[in-house]
């Protein structure tokens, strides 16, 4: 048996008809930039996060970075996130000519640790991007205040927190703009690039509508520089399609992380990921933490298990960014993380054998190097 980290044939198959019948559609009536089935799905997505308006765009990276733009932010300002993330956080950052500071996450939920921003916080800053790392939220109360307290917008990273929960509010519905990416492996994956961003503030909405597009306000009507970050007919059509089924998905991931942690559960080497009280975690990424990482991530691919890392090196270590000035040791948490997370196959197809197979090499590996 292999256990693949993900398996996107096996989750599109049950639904194969109605994804090709989206695409017929789309092709029918060529509306391939944008358009209505960009629209149909703006809506059912702003439902479904209880947000006012969802905007489509080309991929996270630009939901977060015109986010960020619309937002007036831009050279000589600092945005506070997280340096254990995907690059793409920070560059929204930098694209838009802020400086990203980072703070420190949680040792137990693995996001930003609201106890951390005060120190952060400069004449310069402008806003917070909690990142919901893994399909977790970030505790947002304490965000919330500080950001009340100092004056800041808060923008969420919902890329990786589809449908997650915090105290019964969708992820994404509760800064100013929450930004998602539809990349194929989400928990609510496009068959191709696609993002959006969903907000309450119309002015917001508008502003992201202008940008997306040129900054056209209307044919060949330009009120603004912006960008061409125009979501796909296709994509559209199809996010619409598995939007109904993202509920289930993530029903399933939950499922398959309650067994991750029954068959793990007393393995003293491990450190399992906990759920906080506060919220719903949706397992976008299933990461334990064990010591002495790199040879049983190899050992578990000798026997047919894909694992990952997420993420092996802090944005802060990364040499793209020497120039803010970090050092080893600026994070102890991220750092620690990014030595031990390992991440076991998650998906909401991946079968009990599957898990079974996964924990019970895990187990004896991890036996094994005790023993030795
Ligand atoms: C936390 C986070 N932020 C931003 C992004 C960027 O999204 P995209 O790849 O769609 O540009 C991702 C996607 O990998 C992500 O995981």
């Amino acid at each position: 048996m292999q256990v693949p980290f993900l398996d996107l044939k096996a989750h599109h198959e049950p639904i194969r008809e109605e994804l090709e019948a989206a695409v017929r559609e789309v092709m029918e009536s060529a509306a391939f930039a944008g358009g209505p089935f960009v629209a149909r799905f703006e809506q059912d997505c702003a439902a479904f996060c209880g947000s006012a308006y969802a905007i489509g765009v080309g991929n996270g990276t630009d939901a977060l970075w015109l986010t960020l733009l619309a937002l007036g932010i831009g050279a000589g300002d600092e945005v506070i996130t997280v340096p254990m993330t995907f690059m793409a956080t920070a560059e929204a950052i930098s694209f838009c000519g802020a400086r990203p500071v980072f703070v420190d996450i949680d040792e137990q939920t693995y996001e930003l640790d609201a106890n951390l921003l005060e120190k952060a916080i400069t004449p310069r800053t402008k806003a917070i991007i909690p990142v919901h790392l893994f399909g977790q939220t970030a505790d947002m109360d304490p965000i919330f205040e500080m950001a009340r307290r100092h004056g800041l917008r808060v923008i969420e990273d919902a890329c990786q927190a589809h449908g997650a929960e915090y105290k019964g509010r969708k992820a994404g519905s509760m800064g100013i703009g929450g930004c998602f990416s539809f990349y194929p492996g989400k928990n609510l994956g496009a068959l191709g690039e696609a993002g959006a961003v969903v907000t309450h503030d119309e002015e917001l909405k508008n502003k992201l509508h202008i940008l997306r597009d040129h900054g056209q306000v209307k044919k060949y009507h330009h009120a603004l520089v912006g960008w061409n970050a125009r979501m796909d007919g296709i994509q559209g059509a199809l996010l619409r399609v598995k939007l109904k089924h993202l509920a289930a998905w993530n029903e399933a991931r939950r499922a398959n992380a309650r067994l991750y942690a029954q068959q793990l559960a007393g393995v003293e080497e491990l450190i399992l990921p906990a759920e906080a009280v506060y919220g719903r975690h949706v397992y976008h990424v299933y990461a334990v933490r064990v010591r002495n990482r790199d040879p049983i991530l190899r050992a578990m691919a000798n026997r047919g298990i894909a694992c990952g890392i997420h993420y092996p090196i802090p944005l802060h270590l990364q040499e793209a960014y020497r120039f803010l000035g970090y050092q080893k040791g600026s994070f102890p948490v991220a750092e620690r993380c990014a030595d031990e997370f390992l991440s076991l196959p998650m998906y909401p197809e991946l079968a009990p054998e599957q898990i079974g197979m996964v924990a019970r090499e895990l187990k004896g590996l991890l036996c094994a190097s005790e023993d030795a």
